[in-house]
């Protein structure tokens, strides 16, 4: 999937990709159940016994901790009669349903019931929780609710040891900020926007006159897998807000790491790492996070400085546009328009929407032909 490949014109997905229920419906019970989502961060759950409960795709999980220290991430239901264990976060030596006691280990295997050994053949050994894959990348805590997905190292190859040599005290970090954006749109709107930079010269002031070389911006797809890599050389290192040691490794450089479908590791100069991640609400809504990590979660006046200026310049500019485009998607004067792409590639091409769209169009039309 090359822009040389791109028919010509490549036209941009049709709006109902965006704006039908019956799509998103879909993507919930498709695309968002077996690709690779962000749960939440290892520090969160650092104990034998602590949890934290989280939503995806319609459904209530839960992440919890063993007492052989194995991360293990479970449907939020009991297998009794299907009360929700948890909620939010907390620290427990066993799962008890609050419905009627039943009992369930930190390894999901239920240990007990009020009278249940009262019942004829019942047997305790064949009724557990229903775990749910689950991986961690230096800290970062992913699951799949397909059980047969490839591993995330198919998915995103490389990208584990890539973040391992740019960000090398990545598992030290620990989140300081979580900013939250709600935005009212599809959330492949949303994506998009993150992933082409044809809007950011005219929309993100301070982007051009920051620390990029616009002209040497550039978003590619891996050759295998689905991340989306974003580089750029860097101005003049001086005008930083913040002193950088260059005598790291990369630590003169910035890149974007974005695993499809919904998180992206963002590092900028001097290996600092910050994350975006988003969920889908609803056809029309979705939520953004950016995400501030410092080592041991220490506070940093610089890394509050950034967060506060990010939330301020980029992410409003962008909530603007997002908002903007969701809104005309549902105009009946859109009809798909052409993407701008450019053989060359480069910040004034959309080869990384162009990318994206296939994604999109594969998953939803794919699952469309199987349920046929
Ligand atoms: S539903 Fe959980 S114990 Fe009855
Ligand atoms: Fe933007």
């Amino acid at each position: 999937m090359t822009v040389q490949d791109a028919p010509t014109p490549a036209r941009s997905l049709e709006a109902r990709y965006y704006t039908d229920p019956a799509i998103f419906a879909n993507e919930r019970q498709g695309l968002l159940a077996r690709t690779w989502q962000f749960a939440g961060h290892e520090s969160q759950v650092r104990g034998a016994g602590d949890y934290f409960s989280f939503d995806l795709a319609g459904e209530s999980l839960f992440c919890i901790r063993g007492r052989d220290d194995v991360l293990r991430t479970f449907y939020n239901v009991c297998q009794h009669r299907a009360h929700q264990l948890v909620s939010g976060a907390g620290t427990t030596r066993v799962v008890v349903c609050p419905y009627h006691a039943w009992t369930y280990e930190m390894t999901g295997e239920l240990r007990a019931g009020p009278n249940i050994k009262s019942v004829p053949g019942f047997d305790r050994s064949e009724i557990s929780l229903t775990p749910v894959r689950t991986e961690n990348m230096h800290g970062f805590i992913f699951v799949n609710l397909d059980e047969d997905a490839a591993p995330m190292e198919e998915w995103y190859p490389g990208v584990r040891a890539e973040l391992g040599d740019y960000v090398p005290d990545i598992d030290a970090l620990e989140p300081l900020e979580w900013v939250e954006i709600p935005e009212q749109c599809n959330w492949k709107v949303s994506i998009e926007n993150y992933s082409e930079c044809y809007h950011c010269s005219l929309n993100h002031p301070t982007f051009a006159t920051g620390v990029i070389k616009p002209e040497t911006y550039d978003i590619q797809p891996s050759e295998r897998g689905h991340v989306l890599r974003h580089t750029t050389q860097c101005q003049s290192l001086d005008a930083m807000t913040y002193d950088i040691d260059l005598s790291k490794p990369h630590a003169g450089e910035y890149r974007s790491l974005f695993l499809w479908p919904m998180f992206s590791f963002q590092i900028y100069p001097g290996n600092l790492l910050n994350t975006y991640h988003w969920r889908a609400h609803d056809v029309d809504q979705c939520t953004v996070w950016r995400g501030w990590f410092t080592p041991r979660g220490e506070d940093s006046d610089v890394i509050r400085r950034l967060a506060i200026q990010d939330r301020a310049t980029t992410v409003e500019e962008d909530i603007h546009l997002v908002e903007s485009v969701y809104r005309g998607l549902q105009s009946r004067g859109y009809k798909p328009g052409p993407l701008v792409l450019d053989p060359a590639c480069g910040l004034n091409s959309e080869h990384s929407v162009y990318a994206l769209q296939q994604w999109m169009r594969e998953a939803v039309d794919d699952r469309d032909l199987n349920s046929s």
